[in-house]
This record gives C-alpha cells, structure tokens and sequence, in this order.
C-alpha cells in the first residue's frame, strides 16, 4: 500500500531532539519527505542520516528561527529544493520556569522570541505554500501543526511566562484555523503534559532543584510524534482541531 504521506513534504522546527527529532522521524516512515530545522547542524545530520538509511528523504536546514530571515528562509528552501510544502510542524520551543519576581528578564526574551515570535515567522512564510499544496498537492489538503502544552491551558505558579507564550499560540492558532477551513490549510493545536526531553535542562540549576520530582510520570517523544503523525494523516474532510495529551498519571 501507498505510505499516506508519499509525495508530500514536511518541515520540522526544532527538529535537533525530542519531540520534535521524533516527529520528523514519524512524518518520513509515512512517507513524507522532511526538512529538518534547528541551530545543532551535527544533530541534525545525524538524523537526516537514519532517515535516508531507511530509504526516506530528508533536508538539513540550520537554522535559527527567532532570526525572521532565517526563518523564512528554511521555509523557501524547503519549497526549492523538496519543491513543495503541504505540512509544518511549528514545534521549537523553550521552557525557562521560576517565579516572576526577580526572574531575569533574557529569559523571558528568549521564550517570546522563540515560542511566540519564532513560530509566528514560520507560520507567516509557510501560509503561502501551505495553500498552494492544498489547493494542488496530492492530498489537496495542507498541515500546520503548532505545538503548545498543557501550560497552554493552564497557567500554574512558577510558569507565567512560558504559560503566556502557549496561551498565546493556542489563540493564534485557533484564530487561523477559523480563516483556514474553506481553504483546506488544517491548523491544529497539541498540547503536550510531560514529555521526556531536553526542555527543563535549559532551566537554572536553582529553578531545576526547585522543579525535581515535579513531573513525575513522562511520555516518551515519540508517544506525541505519533499524535502528531495521526492529526497529519487524517482524511481531507476531517481536521483534528486539538489534542491534550497527558501521562496516564500527570493530574493537573
Ligand atoms: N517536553 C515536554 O514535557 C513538553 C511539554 C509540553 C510542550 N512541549 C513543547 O514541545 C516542543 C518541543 O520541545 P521538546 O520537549 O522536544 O524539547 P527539546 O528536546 O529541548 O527540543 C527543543 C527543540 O527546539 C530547538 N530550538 C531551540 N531554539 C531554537 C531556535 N532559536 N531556532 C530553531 N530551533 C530551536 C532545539 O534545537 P537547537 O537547540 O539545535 O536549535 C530543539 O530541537 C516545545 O515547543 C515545547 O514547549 C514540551
């Protein structure tokens, strides 16, 4: 049987490790060729490598997306050397917790640089593709998938900024989805509880010892590729608008 995905190009941001290193994994089993977003080239590579070994195409783009030339750049050599776009995982992301008193204030720069600004400049670039695929690509029917979290839909006490920058995409997203539908461009929202990666690691060793046991169960990075992977393979007439997805055991 024809993968799902076989004539469809995909791009990952953040694609260097966890969720998403696993997604464009996921994305090229089904046949998707992917371009691969991130500033770690070595890690990227390695994954391009795995990939063509299981016989999938894959594009390395270094690439910092908080850098809007950059960003738009991955997404236009995407489009010129994959020669399309039918599905964008807007999935890097940092999380920099702690109390917002006395936080410093780079940290906060950072979060609404890459999580706010950094998404909102491969969404700009993307759009122009994404409907072009779905209005003559294979599936006719196009992806953006924009990764938030569970502190998209809760704030709690010590993530005030990092729950601000996922409200605000889950605003945004489901604002574009609604311009979206009669063009086919799905736009959908995954809201991941703990996930077994390197986000927290970016955290002061203060904030970190603070933060130990916290999370207690986790999913592994692949559990969320796979929700992903399910979203961008549904049928033309069916969009996944949004998925929450915790560990059995993560309560809040
Ligand atoms: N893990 C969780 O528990 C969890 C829960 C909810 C939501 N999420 C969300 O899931 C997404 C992926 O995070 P993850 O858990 O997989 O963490 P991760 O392993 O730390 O991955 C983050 C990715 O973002 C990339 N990145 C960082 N800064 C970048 C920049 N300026 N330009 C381009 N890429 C950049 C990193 O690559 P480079 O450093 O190589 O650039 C890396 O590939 C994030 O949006 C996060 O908020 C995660």
């Amino acid at each position: 049987m024809k993968p799902v995905l076989e004539g469809t190009v995909a791009l990952v941001t953040g694609a260097s490790s966890g969720i998403g290193a696993a997604t464009a994994t996921a994305l090229a089993e089904r046949g998707a060729a992917v371009a691969l977003a991130a500033r770690r080239q070595d890690r990227l590579e390695t994954l391009a490598a795995d990939i063509r070994g299981q016989g999938g195409t894959a594009l390395v783009l270094e690439s910092d997306v908080t850098d809007q030339a950059q960003a738009t750049a991955a997404v236009e050599q995407t489009v010129a050397e994959l020669g399309r776009l039918d599905t964008l995982i807007n999935n890097a992301g940092v999380m920099l917790l702690g109390p917002v008193a006395g936080a410093p204030l780079t940290e906060w720069q950072r979060m609404v640089d890459l999580n706010v600004l950094g998404l909102l400049y491969c969404a700009h670039a993307a759009l122009p593709h994404l409907i072009s695929a779905a209005e003559g690509g294979p599936r006719q029917v196009a992806d953006m998938v924009n990764i938030s979290s569970v502190a998209g839909r809760a704030a709690r006490n010590g993530n005030g900024v990092y729950s601000l920058t996922k409200f605000g995409v889950g605003a945004f997203s489901e604002s574009l989805r609604q311009e979206m539908t009669k063009r086919y461009v799905r736009v959908s929202l995954v809201e991941p509880g703990a996930t077994a990666t390197e986000l927290a690691t970016h955290n002061r060793p203060e904030v970190l010892e603070a933060i130990r046991g916290q999370f207690g169960q986790r999913m592994e990075a692949e559990d969320i590729a796979d929700a992903i992977a399910y979203i961008v393979t549904r049928p033309r007439h069916v969009a996944v608008n949004e998925m929450l997805i915790r560990p059995t055991e993560q309560e809040r």
